[in-house]
């Protein structure tokens, strides 16, 4: 991989609030590009890791949600009124590898060298660009979750999202650093932000090359790569639940499943129930509030914002990008 010189890549500047630079065939935030290159420097994988991979707006508070509460359940049952996830966002609870944060907080492994097994670990990173350790194919370096989205659901829950982000940002006198968004558009329209999807401009975009290089991943190492699928999750959560608790080792026992467990932490990772927790109507992350990763959380709302035109033509590059690698959305 050649070395990273950021002010030499590709950028593009209207997909708000960040920069975006292509990197490896990607669309990267630059802020994140620092985080990128620490991560694949000194990340240390254990084989008990499990990482939480997708492209934004596909489900990922979800899912963090549901493994935090699966993988913890036995320290945190479900129903337990003191439940990190009653009193902190799922972003609170599983910090992203390429924060660039999480490796200014210490000079060696970042905040992760710190974390005890069975560490619970996100990423938007496409696949290519993981830290080496975790891909290997001898590799012990622990298992991937991959959750992916009908592209037009993502592009509209992006869209929407953005908007918020931007008018939140905009709200405030500076962002943290002073430096790092792009000048704040006044209008962000569907039409806009939908050529510059099709284009594959957004963060680590394009969308299929990412779900298409994990989707290759799992075929490839099935034991290490679940791949779900956000609309199957909202038809099936209990069991696609089992699903998750299976492959990262820890099934739901006989007993559990008696209790009730898995119908606990569904409920508990619930939209709605989440959506009104405390910390999620009023907390942020900084650069945007917390109740922003809540919207609809249903299948198909794509149609109240985007033509039959516009969709035809995004499921086409999709499908035509995709073609013979034996995925469809
Ligand atoms: P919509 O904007 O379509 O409603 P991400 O977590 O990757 O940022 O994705 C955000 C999308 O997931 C949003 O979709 C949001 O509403 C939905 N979402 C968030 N939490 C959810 C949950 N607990 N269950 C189902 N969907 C959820």
């Amino acid at each position: 991989m050649a070395e990273l010189v950021i002010p030499s890549l590709p950028v593009e500047t209207r997909c708000p609030p960040f920069p975006l630079r292509q990197y490896n065939g990607f669309w990267i935030p630059e802020p994140i590009l620092p985080g990128v290159t620490a991560a694949r420097a000194r990340f240390e994988p254990r084989p008990s890791d499990v990482f939480l991979a997708s492209v934004p707006k596909s489900g990922t508070t979800w899912l963090k949600a549901l493994a935090l509460a699966t993988l913890n359940r036995a320290k945190h049952p479900p129903c337990d009124p003191d439940h990190p996830l009653r009193h902190r966002n799922p972003h609170d609870c599983v910090e992203f590898l390429e924060a660039p944060v999480a490796w200014s907080k210490d000079g060696g492994g970042g905040v992760f060298a710190a974390l005890p097994s069975p560490r619970v670990i996100a990423t938007h990173l496409p696949c290519s660009l993981l830290p080496g350790g975790i891909t290997e194919e001898e590799g012990s370096g622990g298992r991937i979750v991959y959750i992916c989205r009908d592209p037009k659901d993502t592009l509209v829950s992006t869209w929407l999202y953005i908007k918020k982000m931007v008018a939140f940002a905009g709200a405030r006198a500076n962002d943290d650093d002073g430096k790092l968004l792009v000048p704040r558009p006044t209008s962000f329209t569907i039409e806009e932000a939908f050529e510059l999807f099709c284009d594959g401009r957004c963060v680590c975009g394009p969308q299929w090359r990412h779900v298409g290089g994990y989707w290759e991943e799992s075929k490839r190492r099935p034991e290490k790569v679940l791949f779900l699928r956000y609309e199957e999750m909202l038809e099936d959560p209990m069991g696609n639940v089992r699903k998750l608790a299976e492959f990262m080792g820890c099934a739901f026992s006989a007993e559990e499943e008696e209790a009730g467990v898995v119908r606990h932490i569904v409920e508990l990772c619930s939209l709605d129930v989440l959506k009104d927790m405390e910390v999620n109507k009023s907390g942020t992350q900084g650069y945007v509030k917390n109740e922003s990763f809540f919207r609809k959380g249903v299948a198909g709302d794509w149609s109240n914002h985007m033509t039959p035109a516009m969709a035809a033509r995004l499921d086409k590059i999709v499908k035509d990008e995709l073609h013979g690698s034996g995925f469809r959305f």
